[in-house]
């Protein structure tokens, strides 16, 4: 989604901010600008497309000097991906310069007011009456003005401006939309995320909602909306920064599919002690464990497929009922949340608006919210009671393999840990689970010494119209997230199914030659879902098997069968979704597709 980037400082602004932003590409993002102060006036430039037409336009920001400036990346909302739309957006005279993230709820009435005023707007954008109402309430104090325009505005912001009165100074504004500041030794940053500033600066602060930053060359300060200044405290950032690069894959989707065995032991075996788990974080005694009568799983996209799994998961073993809600339906639908209902919202980024949002309504009915999260410090970690976190590292490409892989492990351990204090599952069966779970990370490595089979596999799909993926209990979440892998980034049309519905309408698409993976590693449900293969088979379809090692009776059903090692029923989710990820990936890239960055998709989905 949208980035920003500022800089304030004895080096050149342009550089350093074409720099951050070219670390947030990987958000997602249709149009680009920057504007920068020379001295005398300010400078803007902007553009439709990649960030190289911006750094082509501005060789490399050699033609716009000057050493206070902000740049914006624009996943557009409100208005088509062109120059005009595009940020910064500034008043008539040129003299006050925003980059917006988020979205102005209430833009029409305020343009209302301001056109009555005889203020004239040139761009669809809803950040457009930002700068126009600085330039309203603009009498020489920029910090008044932008407090009385956060009393107008309803909505969420993360803001970037600057203002040619007063070049020695840059101001960074947030409300429910992710922006952080940094200094070193040259001077100041603001950026919605870490990555864009890591190269510079390890020090950062995370700006609050509704808080306000005024930043010069060599110092910061810190305001509330009226005013008030306040203390923070800085945060060290001690990521890896080797983590955001390629590290000679051809794209940050495939390293992250290698990096999977890790991600999934760095998540996993700090929490085992011994033959037992120990989850630090929920800080619940065994006896608040089993006294939570029900689960309600909120999250958006794949995270939520991870929910669709834990459910399964959850339930089995502990025999508590779980509600999985995507989060843009959960916070309008007025959920009902009784006595003893434990809320456990997942999200990568931390940072999506649906899911933050969800968070903050089950806070308000007063119920306790533990958060999945990959991203450390983001607003859902900071937000939610108790954290666990997915010890995924930075995921670049925009959908998503290794963050869901360790989701799926952040949930099986919580399902467990929940039947150990319910006593839904004996000793015995806890053990060879947790032998099962420690497996896992080999077992990924080896499906992935498989990709030149499903490559030759995937290729032979590249001109396809549909695909179907269908399963029963745990293989249907699987199936999900296999048709969003594949959908997402290929732009080849595709459904997940659970296999009893199809005939209750979908059969009716099956075409000859129609690919349909069917997903089958749940052995009590071997011979049902077998049937179902045969229904399509017997129109036409072209069957794909993912099943478990042993399963051979498949292969008199299915036309080419993919074998997964042996594991425990519940969590085959995470070696069956490994080929289906290689799969979506082939796929697209044998489409030519652009992987890691797919047409109209973010990263992080900071709008609702
Ligand atoms: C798909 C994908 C998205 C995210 C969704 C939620 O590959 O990555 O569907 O899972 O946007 O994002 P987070 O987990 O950041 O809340």
């Amino acid at each position: 989604m949208c980035g920003i980037v500022g800089y304030i400082g004895t080096q050149a602004a342009a550089p350093i901010i074409l720099d951050g932003l070219a670390k947030l590409e990987y958000r997602g993002y249709d149009s680009t600008g920057m504007a920068v102060f020379d001295g005398n006036k300010i400078n803007i430039t902007k553009a439709p497309g990649r960030l190289k037409v911006l750094e082509e336009l501005t060789h490399g920001g050699e033609s716009m000097p000057g050493h206070v400036g902000v740049g914006h990346t624009r996943w557009a909302t409100h208005g088509v991906p062109n120059m005009t739309n595009a940020h910064p957006h500034f008043n008539k005279e040129g003299t006050i310069a925003v980059v917006h993230n988020g979205i102005i709820e209430n833009y029409l009435k305020l343009r209302h007011m301001l056109e009555e005023k005889e203020y004239q707007f040139v761009s669809e954008t809803d950040t457009e009456v930002v700068v126009q109402l600085l330039d309203y309430y603009y009498r020489g104090n920029p910090l008044e003005a932008i407090t009385k325009v956060l009393h107008r505005v309803e909505g969420s912001y993360g803001l970037g401006v600057i203002f040619a009165d007063h070049p020695d100074q840059l101001f960074a504004v947030r409300k429910d939309s992710p922006l952080i500041v940094g200094q070193n030794e040259t001077g100041c940053f603001i950026a919605s995320d870490v990555p864009a500033i890591l190269k510079y600066t390890r020090k950062v602060y995370y700006v609050e909602n509704q808080e306000i930053v005024r930043l010069r060359q060599d110092h910061m300060h810190f305001y509330t909306e009226d005013e008030e200044e306040i203390t923070k405290e800085a945060v060290y950032i001690d990521w890896d920064s080797n983590a955001a690069e390629k590290a000679g894959y051809e794209h940050f989707m495939l390293k992250e599919m290698y990096e999977q065995p890790k991600t999934v032991a760095d998540t996993l075996l700090p929490r085992l002690k011994g033959n037992d788990i120990d989850i630090e974080e929920l800080h619940m005694s065994n006896e608040e464990l089993e006294a939570v009568k029900k689960i309600h799983i909120v999250a958006c996209g794949s995270a939520y497929h991870t929910g669709v799994t834990g459910k399964y998961v959850i339930e089995g073993l502990a025999r508590i009922p779980v509600e999985v809600d995507l989060a843009s339906e959960f916070r309008y639908r007025n959920p009902i949340l009784e006595e003893g209902a434990m809320v456990v919202v997942i999200s990568q980024s931390g940072e999506t608006a649906d899911t933050l949002a969800a968070l903050r309504e089950s806070k308000k009915r007063g119920f306790k919210v533990l958060g999945i999260v990959n991203v450390v410090g983001s607003s859902i970690a900071r937000e939610a009671d108790n954290v666990m976190y997915t010890w995924a590292g930075p995921e670049i490409a925009v959908a998503t393999t290794k963050a869901y892989s360790a989701q799926l492990i952040a949930l099986y351990l919580l399902a467990m840990k929940m039947a150990q204090a319910k006593k839904t599952i004996s000793g015995e069966e806890f053990g060879a689970m947790i032998e099962d779970l420690k497996k896992i990370p080999d077992q990924i490595e080896l499906l992935l010494g498989n990709k030149e089979k499903i490559q030759r596999f995937a290729n032979r799909y590249i001109g396809a119209k549909d695909i179907f993926f269908i399963g029963r209990g745990i293989d249907y979440s699987i199936s999900l997230e296999g048709s969003l892998k594949l959908k997402e980034i290929s732009y080849i049309h595709s459904e997940a199914y659970a296999a009893g519905e199809l005939k209750h309408g979908t059969i009716s698409l099956i075409e000859e030659g129609t690919l349909v993976a069917a997903v089958a590693t749940q052995p009590a449900l071997y011979a049902k879902t077998i049937s179902n293969m045969i229904e399509v088979k017997a129109r036409g379809a072209f069957l794909l098997a993912v099943t478990n090692e042993g399963n051979n009776e498949i292969e008199k059903a299915a036309d080419y069968v993919i074998y997964i090692p042996k594991t425990n029923d519940y969590f085959t989710n995470s070696l069956a979704i490994i080929p289906l990820q290689l799969f979506g990936y082939y796929v697209a890239v044998g489409k030519g597709c652009d992987v890691d960055k797919p047409r109209n998709l973010a990263k992080s989905v900071t709008v609702e």
